[in-house]
């Protein structure tokens, strides 16, 4: 449990989309993705310790709208995000995301945070740290398909955490993969764009999907694919709404994180309920295999699991409570007897009755600040 005494702020922290920014600024996109890998590994070994459910997905005709809620013995997360693949013809993102991370033995909420951007880190930690499993020995060329907002987060996991020195670019649409190629440049990365699906995914060690489209797409077929190659398929993830070929699943050994989610909104989506597929904590635990073989052919069928939002909302929320690099909001009421909540209203100096109270407009207006919490 947190102390005592900083549960009674009625403040908790809140990282704002300019202080996300800053940190990624003062620290490299590469070391945040690095910490939240090392957390997420932590948190797959105690995967047991976890209350787990498949996300709650409110789907309409051009997207869907999902919580994702996670506990142990000690935190407790959920995470709002919406996936709207049609967004960007009118401005809009695919993906905008918040959360919160709460203390379970109090059941207070302690910090709540953009998460849009902190989804596209923790996504890319996910994608590398499962690949450290999965992936050829000394991969070192990428194909990525599918250049909007997450594939430069990917990139920079990959180089870091994998030591790949060569992306392949493709996307049906040549501005992203300009934008990509650009927000690349200077990464010391050998940058490669290419016509078509079917050129990206030549001489690449490791193939990453990552394309918004409602449908079930096929954006690799088998003929496509030789063995021995690691499949990082992360842009199927609803129902009707995938990008490999039945044929390429049922040739390759599958791995995912949470099984019943995973049915529901995978690639596998397409395969029979009894097929074969390894859930990675258990590979992550040691208790049972990644990649075996040179030729073995794996995929990574990832749809987002909200145990990985609780490893980069953990992340975040230790760092920033050692750096103060976050605001803190007035979200909780905090009366001094507990039970007289009513006794409030007839307080004027302060909603939550506490001089802490009053002094929260003026930190919320700074919003680049970094303000210590009371
Ligand atoms: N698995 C996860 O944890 C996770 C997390 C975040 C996002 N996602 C998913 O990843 C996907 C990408 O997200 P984003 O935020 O980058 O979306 P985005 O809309 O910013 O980018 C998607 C890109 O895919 C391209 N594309 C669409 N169809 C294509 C095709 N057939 N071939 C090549 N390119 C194609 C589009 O032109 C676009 O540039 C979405 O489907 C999203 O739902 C998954």
């Amino acid at each position: 449990m947190q102390s005592f005494e900083t549960l009674k702020s009625p403040n908790i922290s809140f990282i704002s989309v300019s202080q996300m920014l800053g940190l990624i600024r003062s620290y490299g996109a590469e070391h945040l993705i690095a910490g939240i890998a090392d957390y997420l590994e932590q948190d797959y070994k105690r995967w047991l310790d976890f209350d787990k459910s498949p996300r709650f997905a409110a789907h309409s005709p051009e997207g869907v709208i999902e919580l994702m809620p996670i506990g142990n013995h000690e935190k407790f997360s959920f995470k709002y995000v919406n996936g709207h693949p049609k967004n960007t013809q009118i401005g809009l993102q695919t993906v905008t995301a918040f959360g919160v991370l709460s203390d379970v033995e109090s059941g207070y909420p302690l910090m709540l945070s953009e998460m849009t951007i902190l989804t596209a880190l923790r996504t890319a930690a996910t994608s590398a740290m499962m690949a450290k499993y999965l992936a050829p020995k000394n991969a070192k060329t990428m194909a990525m398909i599918g250049c909007g907002a997450q594939s430069e987060f990917q990139v920079t996991a990959f180089n870091k955490l994998l030591g790949i020195s060569e992306i392949r670019l493709f996307d049906i649409d040549s501005n992203a993969m300009s934008k990509c190629a650009k927000n690349l440049a200077n990464k010391n990365i050998n940058i490669v764009m290419c016509d078509s699906a079917a050129e990206v995914v030549k001489g690449a060690d490791i193939i990453t999907t990552c394309t918004a489209d409602k449908k079930n797409a096929t954006i690799l077929t088998s003929d496509m694919v030789p063995a021995g190659v690691h499949i990082n398929a992360i842009g199927g993830d609803c129902p009707g709404k995938t990008e490999l070929s039945k044929s390429l699943l049922e040739r390759a050994d599958i791995f995912v994180e949470f099984e019943p989610q995973t049915r529901i909104e995978g690639d596998i989506q397409q395969l029979p309920a009894q097929s074969m597929v390894t859930e990675m904590y258990r590979v992550i635990r040691g208790e049972c295999s990644g990649r075996t073989s040179d030729a073995q052919l794996t995929i990574f069928d990832g749809v987002g699991f909200a145990i990985e939002d609780y490893s980069a909302l953990r992340y975040f929320y230790d760092l920033v409570s050692k750096n103060g690099q976050c605001q803190a909001i007035e979200l909780l009421a905090s009366p001094q007897d507990p039970r007289n909540l009513f006794g409030l209203i007839d307080t004027p100096s302060a909603a939550s009755g506490t001089k802490a109270g009053s002094d929260i407009t003026e930190k919320e207006n700074i919003a680049s600040a970094s303000v210590e919490l009371s």
